[in-house]
Parts: structure tokens; C-alpha cells; sequence
């Protein structure tokens, strides 16, 4: 338990360090990209090419900066996996193919407050609302493949239970069906309701464990924390079971919208019975 406790901890304090650094890079791409953003610290002018002989007093020749998106979330992807994938041990969650509303909830999440992580937070400090959709929009926006489902270990009694609560939820205990809100294939809801296979069964635990205990929050109302508030550890174990053990459907992508109203309101989520709003004129950069 301590030994556990103790490499989660330096693991921490090994990703606020490499944050420190990343976040220069990010803070001034991200400026370029979205002026307004951070204040930028005065680079080096770049030089396109570098001359044979230098005098003294030229510039130091730097290679060109190709400034594309890709480039600029190399700060996230050390963490996230090549291209969002995920890290390979599932600590670092994987970000492809997540809606792009939703990841965008995520980073407003965690620099505003409702998530804490504190290297996350020390990366996004400073970068506003359009580039932060951006990011989002880049991560959305990745088709990678899904690793395939893990063996369960648990008992057919338990994974039994685990289909039911998402399948048809609990309505004696007022716990809606997951399916109600995820999408029936459970593969997530565009603009901003996220997929629930193809995650680790401990990512999935630790997630509804953290709004149980308030460490993670979404945008009010939080439907997501009363859902989980009314899981038992029981129930919680047994969904993760069973969710971890499906897998992503080939070829799936988040269904384009919901047929029927959320079970309740979510915050960050357009309920699909109200009609949308008129869609927002472009920000100025
Ligand atoms: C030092 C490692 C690290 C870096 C760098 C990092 N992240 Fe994260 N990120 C994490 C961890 C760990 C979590 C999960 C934290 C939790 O469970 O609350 C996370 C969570 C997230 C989530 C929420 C995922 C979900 O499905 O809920 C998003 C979105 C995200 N990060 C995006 C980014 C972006 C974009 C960047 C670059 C600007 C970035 N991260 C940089 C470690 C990192
Ligand atoms: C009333 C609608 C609703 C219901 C019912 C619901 N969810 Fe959610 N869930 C959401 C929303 C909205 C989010 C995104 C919240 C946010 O923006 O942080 C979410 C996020 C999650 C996440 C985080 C995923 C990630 O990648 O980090 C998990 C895990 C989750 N839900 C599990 C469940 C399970 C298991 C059930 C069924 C027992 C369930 N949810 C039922 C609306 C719902």
C-alpha cells in the first residue's frame, strides 16, 4: 500500500517537472496560434536556413518551426501516448477520438478548478477558451485503434450485475441506465458525452470513484456525480468489470446525437429535447 502510494507520488513529482518545461513551448505556440493567449516570453528570431559561414553578430541559426497543432500538443502526448493513445500502463488517459466538446469540458474542467491534477493544471493555466478547443478539436479528431478488451476476472454473478446497471440501471435506486446518456453502443455522444469501452476497468473505477468523493467534478448541474453518488463500491466494481470486458465496436465513432432527452440535466451537455441554439458567430482571435 505505502510502495503504491510512494510511485504514485514520484510519478506526480516526475510529471510536474516535466510539465514546467513543456508548458513554455505550449504557452508560446499557443499564443501564436491564439493571440491573446498567454503573454509570450521574446523567442529568438528564426532563421529559415542556415548560412554556410556565420559572423559573429548573426543570429544563431535555428531549424524552422513547422507550427502546426500536432507539434504544439507534443507537451500533451509525452504524457498521453503517441497521438492521444494513452499511456501505456492506462494511468494517462487516452484523449483520440473522444468527442470534441467533451475534451474541451475537460481542460475548462481542469483549469478552472472542477479537476485536479496538478501538472495539467500548471500546463493549461494560462491558455484561453478558443485554443483549448483547438487543442480539443485536434484530439477529437484522431481515428486510432481501440486495444482490445481485457479477460475479466470477476464472477459471472458480477458481470451479470455489471451489464444490467448499464444496460437498464437500477430504477428502484433512481440510477439511470448508462446507456440512457453514453449512446446505446456506449460509444459516447457528440458534442460532449464520452464513450465508456476501451478504457482500463481501473481508469473507469477510479473516474466514478473521484466524483463520489468530490475530487472530480463537471460543469452543473453534475449529473455524473449523482449517478456515481448512487453506485455502491459493489456497483462500481461490477460496471468497470463488465465495461472493460466489451469491446470497441470496429469501426464506431460517438453517435451524432441522443434519440430521446437525458435522464437529467447535465452540465456542458446540450440536452437533445431542447432545440439547439443559433450557432455562435466565430470568435475573433
Ligand atoms: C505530466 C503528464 C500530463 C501532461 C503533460 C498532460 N496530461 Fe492530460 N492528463 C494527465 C493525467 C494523469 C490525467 C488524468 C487525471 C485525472 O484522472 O483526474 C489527464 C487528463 C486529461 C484529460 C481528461 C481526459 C478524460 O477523458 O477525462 C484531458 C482532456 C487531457 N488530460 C488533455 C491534455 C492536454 C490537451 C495536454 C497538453 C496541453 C495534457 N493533457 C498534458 C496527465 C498529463
Ligand atoms: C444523466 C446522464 C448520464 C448517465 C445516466 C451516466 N452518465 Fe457517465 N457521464 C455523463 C456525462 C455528461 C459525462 C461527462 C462529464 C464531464 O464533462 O466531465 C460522463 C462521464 C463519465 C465517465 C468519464 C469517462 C472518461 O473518459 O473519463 C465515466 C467513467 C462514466 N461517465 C461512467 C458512467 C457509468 C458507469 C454510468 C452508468 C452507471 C453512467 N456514466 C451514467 C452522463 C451520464
Amino acid at each position: 500500500m505505502f510502495a503504491a502510494k510512494k510511485v504514485a507520488l514520484c510519478r506526480q513529482a516526475r510529471s510536474l517537472a516535466m510539465a514546467t518545461w513543456l508548458a513554455w513551448g505550449l504557452a508560446w505556440c499557443g499564443a501564436q496560434a491564439a493571440p491573446g493567449a498567454a503573454s509570450a516570453p521574446d523567442p529568438r528570431p528564426l532563421t529559415a536556413a542556415a548560412p554556410l559561414a556565420r559572423p559573429a553578430s548573426a543570429p544563431i541559426p535555428v531549424s524552422p518551426l513547422q507550427d502546426s497543432i500536432a507539434q504544439r500538443v507534443d507537451a500533451c502526448t509525452t504524457c498521453h501516448g503517441a497521438d492521444g493513445r494513452a499511456g501505456p500502463d492506462g494511468y494517462y488517459p487516452r484523449l483520440a477520438g473522444k468527442p470534441a466538446g467533451y475534451l474541451a469540458n475537460q481542460l475548462l474542467n481542469f483549469r478552472d478548478g472542477r479537476r485536479s491534477y496538478a501538472p495539467m493544471v500548471y500546463l493549461l493555466d494560462h491558455l484561453n477558451d478558443a485554443y483549448l478547443r483547438e487543442i480539443a478539436a485536434y484530439f477529437a479528431s484522431l481515428d486510432i485503434p481501440y486495444p482490445p478488451p481485457v479477460r475479466p476476472t470477476e464472477t459471472s454473478t458480477v458481470l451479470a450485475r455489471g451489464q444490467i446497471l448499464v444496460l437498464q440501471g437500477d430504477a428502484a435506486r433512481g440510477i439511470p441506465a448508462c446507456v440512457q446518456c453514453h449512446g446505446q453502443m456506449l460509444t459516447g455522444v457528440a458534442p460532449a458525452i464520452p464513450g465508456l469501452l476501451g478504457l482500463p476497468r481501473h481508469y473507469l473505477a477510479g473516474q466514478i470513484g473521484a466524483w463520489h468523493n468530490g475530487r472530480r467534478r463537471a460543469q452543473a448541474p453534475d449529473c455524473m456525480a449523482d449517478v456515481a453518488r448512487r453506485l455502491s463500491p459493489d456497483d462500481v466494481s461490477a460496471v468497470a468489470s463488465w465495461l472493460s470486458s466489451q469491446p470497441w465496436p470496429t469501426g464506431a465513432k460517438p453517435a451524432a446525437g441522443l434519440p430521446h432527452a437525458l435522464p437529467m440535466p447535465c452540465g456542458g451537455v446540450p440536452d437533445p429535447a431542447k432545440p439547439a441554439p443559433a450557432p455562435a458567430p466565430r470568435s475573433a482571435p
